[in-house]
């Protein structure tokens, strides 16, 4: 049994969909998480941003005695996880492997959709994990920018004609590319999956990227025993995170919300 914590982070609230999954398939895990919410959004950044704020991320969630850590963000996972983890000797688990892995089972046709921000579709890293699962696979990438801040103003419920019409206007692509599969890259679409499932119809299978790195840390690691408790901290507004983290984790967070100073926090 190993009861240290589990560090998961994200550039602000959109990782409590990973945290979701991980207290619903391993409850007995405590976890430490993280939101960059006075930085955030990361998918409109540089690279080089990305990997600093990444490593100053890091150098927080490693001054507790962790196990393991969970890269909850998909611009992170695509754009910097490979450089950090190959700097420090605690397992980082990225969401993008585990949901390309799933998604190369899922599909019938060999046509895969992947949806994320801006910096996860440029950084390519879709593709190449993708067709390293399989060669012969055909993959469509589709940067979804006004997703992150319709869902964070609470516009997901299908029938919401601004969230419908933006949806329409990112999706008809993939649509027409007659994909059979859709990769969620990115913390927040989730929320969105009924407006995008009904969009792009019932023979389209979605993959959660979220609760597929959820499900591989559980495979991946020595569990803890007992009942876990999650820690959450934030770079800015406690507060204001407590009131929406409701949206994300479908239950209220009962407990004190802590501040960090993350421009403290030295990259390695
Ligand atoms: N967490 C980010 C992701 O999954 C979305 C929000 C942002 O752009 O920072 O890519």
């Amino acid at each position: 049994m190993d009861n240290r914590p589990i560090g998961v982070f994200d550039s602000g609230l959109g990782g409590l969909t990973t945290v979701r999954r991980m207290h619903a398939i391993m409850p007995q895990e405590n976890i430490i998480y993280f939101g960059d919410t006075g930085r955030v959004p990361y998918g409109t950044r540089s690279p080089e941003t990305i990997l600093h704020y990444t490593r100053q991320d890091v150098a927080f969630l490693r001054s507790f005695d962790i196990k393991a850590i969970v890269v909850a963000c998909n611009t992170v996972s695509a754009v910097a996880l490979e450089t950090v983890a190959a700097e420090i000797d605690v397992p980082m688990f990225g969401v993008v492997w585990p949901a390309c892995r799933k998604a190369a089972e899922t599909t019938k046709t060999g046509r895969i959709g992947v949806i994320g921000t801006a910096a996860t579709v440029r950084s390519g890293v879709y593709e190449r994990l993708l067709r390293r699962t399989n060669p012969a696979l055909q993959v469509f990438m589709q940067a979804c920018p006004l997703f992150v801040p319709l869902v964070e103003n609470g516009r997901v419920q299908p029938g919401d004609v601004v969230i419908e019409t933006v949806a329409a206007e990112y999706l008809s692509g993939l649509k027409a590319q007659g994909v059979d599969t859709l990769i969620l890259g990115c913390t927040h679409y989730p929320l969105l999956h009924d407006v995008i499932a009904s969009y792009m119809g019932p023979s389209v299978q979605l993959i959660d990227s979220g609760a597929e790195v959820a499900d591989f840390a559980k495979r991946m690691l020595i569990p803890a025993e007992g009942m876990g408790k999650t820690r959450y901290f934030v770079s800015d507004d406690p507060e204001s995170f407590r009131g929406l983290a409701g949206l994300f984790l479908s239950g209220e967070i009962a407990d004190k919300v802590g501040y960090v100073d993350i421009a403290k926090y030295t990259e390695k």
